[in-house]
């Protein structure tokens, strides 16, 4: 079941979106393993290459953070189907936590869920210890 509270902070995080240009708004909101919460919006540029999403301003504070680990991850957005994680999302997220729960929702009440993993089977992962 999603988390109540991350799925409020992925809305407020959504109402923060910076997008002026694709005018598509992304709110993220992930819990971490020892239970903190962040969140992040999609944060676009003149420079569209520059564009960041909304998963990856939440895993850039998390990690920023200190942390290094999340146990499940929600998507808002106001799209139909929901909007879910771009393939560079998915490996950002694949990164820290590929069995995390995904839920990606929208204003209508449709849920998307599955696993980071589910949703990048066979991520790419350096060994650390080599
Ligand atoms: N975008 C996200 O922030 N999250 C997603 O899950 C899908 C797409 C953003 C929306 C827009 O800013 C675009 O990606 C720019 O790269």
């Amino acid at each position: 079941m999603m988390d109540p509270v991350l799925a409020e902070q992925a809305k407020f995080a959504f109402q923060q979106a910076y997008a002026p240009f694709s005018r598509f708004h992304v709110g993220a909101a992930l819990r971490t393993k020892s239970g903190k919460v962040f969140f992040g919006a999609n944060v676009e540029n003149s420079s569209y290459g520059l564009a960041r999403c909304a998963e990856q301003s939440a895993i850039q504070t998390m990690a920023s953070n200190g942390e290094r680990e999340f146990t499940e991850v929600v998507v808002y957005s106001e799209a139909s189907p929901p909007a879910s994680p771009c393939g560079a999302c998915r490996q950002i997220l694949f990164e820290f936590s590929p069995e995390a729960k995904v839920y990606c929702y929208n204003h209508l009440g449709d849920v998307i869920e599955g696993t980071v993993q589910d949703f990048l089977p066979h991520g790419f992962r350096l060994n650390p210890d080599r």
